[in-house]
């Protein structure tokens, strides 16, 4: 709602309130700041609403099936579990709306005036807001103004979204029923997460990705484990295919790939990549560049080419990640400030894949190494040998550490952790760690790790880096 009684003069403008924005505008009212955010929809963004957060609700779900299927095992008769989704939706919805409410409250007891409207930025730091539902558009100003806009799916051309047979993710997560066979086009991380997650809760799945493998930018011991295990599940997966248009036909589709295969399936989803929002977001004279794709151009602290005004998340051209928004958002404010502050590392962020097995890494692959011409020291640790993983009955995956390899051989600095398996998301914390500190395998070798644990898998690796493993040689 927008009332003649708001403010219009503040120290910061966002324009948007997902994770890049409302990460701005939290810092900075903590740090004392006058804050407004303009958000259009709600405040939590793609994240909260149609991303990250409902996504993972659902993988949960799934994970609730897979625990329930395998009780058996355990000695628990529980019978085959049958998913109702409508309830499944309704929780997720739930969970969801908790913490939109929390997170509204929060930025409403900061002090955060937001305006529900669209945000154009002007010249001279002012920003235009048409008010959601029309009426006339105000005018506010900030002696900064912070892009956090976000992005939105890319699509491709023959595969018009129509929320029925053709699907991308804002659609999935709002699905009121499961398709029973679906063919997911994109076999990065929001198309391994929907695979892994339908494939559980009883669809039949296609994944079809142009590039020779899934997960591409994963290191590839992690890729095979993810690979093996879709297989297992029966999920087809076809790498280096094209995809070149789908027919449908009474109530799906018939999608055509690579040399002249094709696949009949109930719905389509796309995971293609997303894009940048700047449509209709910088009116003439700004003076903000835009590159190319559509992404706002910024230096390493977050400044575009306009004196005050700044970009961060998903409409910057650096990883698509919600706590990279955050940190994004962060070092805006310190650097408005005039505080010290530190550039985001974007090659040793945390990556995290709630796909079944998860997937969690930081820093360089092996490969991404060697072609830097690095020399490395290398080691592996399965959680196949792992006590915990053994009692969760959950020991597909391992932790794999890519060090620097000393002149004398032995292994230096830790370049890079990357993580398979369970709850390797919650595990990656001190991998980040050891790889942001530039920690070697002695220093990280002399942490204890509890026993049983996941996380001995970690250490078990960084003692075998050190030439003297307990388990692993
Ligand atoms: P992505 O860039 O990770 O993967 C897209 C995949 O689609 C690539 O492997 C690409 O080769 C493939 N592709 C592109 N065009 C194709 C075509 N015509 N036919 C077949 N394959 C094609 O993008 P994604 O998965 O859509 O995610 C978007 C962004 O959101 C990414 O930056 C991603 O990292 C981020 N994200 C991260 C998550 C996480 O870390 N858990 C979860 C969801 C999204």
């Amino acid at each position: 709602m927008i009332t003649t009684d708001q403010p219009t003069a503040f120290d910061v403008v966002v324009i948007g309130g997902g994770p890049g924005g409302y990460a701005t505008a939290l810092y900075g009212a903590a740090a004392g700041l006058r804050i407004a955010v303009v958000e259009r929809d709600k405040v939590g963004g793609t994240c909260l609403h149609r991303g990250c957060v409902p996504a993972k609700e659902f993988l949960e779900t799934a994970s609730v099936v897979r625990t329930v299927a395998g009780a058996k095992e355990f000695g628990v008769q529980a019978g085959q579990p049958v998913v109702d989704f409508a309830v499944s939706q309704g929780r997720k919805q739930k969970v969801v709306d908790q913490l939109f409410k929390g997170l509204a409250g929060l930025m409403k007891g900061r002090g955060i005036v937001t305006f529900d409207g669209t945000g154009t930025l002007l010249p001279d730091h002012r920003v235009r807001v048409d008010p959601v539902g029309g009426g006339p558009a105000i005018e506010i100003t900030g002696d900064n103004v912070v892009l956090a806009p976000g992005s939105e799916p890319r699509t491709i051309p023959g595969f018009e979204i129509d929320g029925r047979l053709v699907l991308t993710s804002d659609e999935v997560l709002a699905l009121e029923a499961l398709p029973a066979s679906l063919a997911v086009i994109g076999g990065g991380a929001i198309g391994c997460e929907f695979a892994s997650m339908f494939s559980d809760l009883g669809s039949q799945v296609t994944v079809l990705e142009a590039l020779p493998s899934l997960l591409s930018g994963c290191d590839r011991d992690v890729v095979s484990v993810v690979a093996r295990s879709f297989r297992k599940r029966g999920i087809n997966v076809h790498t280096d295919v094209t995809v070149s248009g789908h027919t449908p036909n009474g109530a799906g589709t018939t999608v055509d790939f690579g040399g002249g295969e094709s696949v009949t399936v109930d719905a389509v989803v796309l995971s293609v990549g997303r894009r940048p929002l700047t449509e209709g977001l910088l009116a003439d004279g700004t003076g903000v560049g835009v590159d190319e794709r559509g992404f706002v151009v910024v230096d390493e602290y977050q400044r575009t080419s306009a004196p005050g005004v700044w970009a961060v998340g998903d409409v910057v051209n650096t990883p698509q990640l919600a706590h990279v928004g955050f940190a994004e958002g962060i070092l805006a404010i310190k650097a408005m400030l005039g505080e010290s502050a530190i550039p985001v590392e974007y090659s040793r962020v945390p990556w995290a894949i709630y796909c079944h097995p998860e997937v969690a890494f930081a820093g360089l692959t092996e490969a991404q190494a060697t072609e830097a011409g690095i020399d490395v020291v290398v080691k592996k640790d399965p959680y196949g040998g792992n006590s915990r993983a053994r009692i969760l009955g959950e020991t597909d995956g391992l932790v794999k550490v890519v060090a620097e390899r000393l002149p004398d051989g032995r292994a230096g600095r830790i370049l890079g952790v990357h993580m398979v398996g369970p709850w390797v998301t919650e595990q990656l914390g001190q991998g980040y760690l050891a790889v942001n500190w530039e920690a070697t395998p002695e220093e990280v070798g002399q942490f204890i790790q509890p026993h049983p644990s996941l996380s001995e898998a970690f250490g078990e690796t960084v003692l075998a880096l050190t030439g003297r493993g307990l388990h692993v040689g």
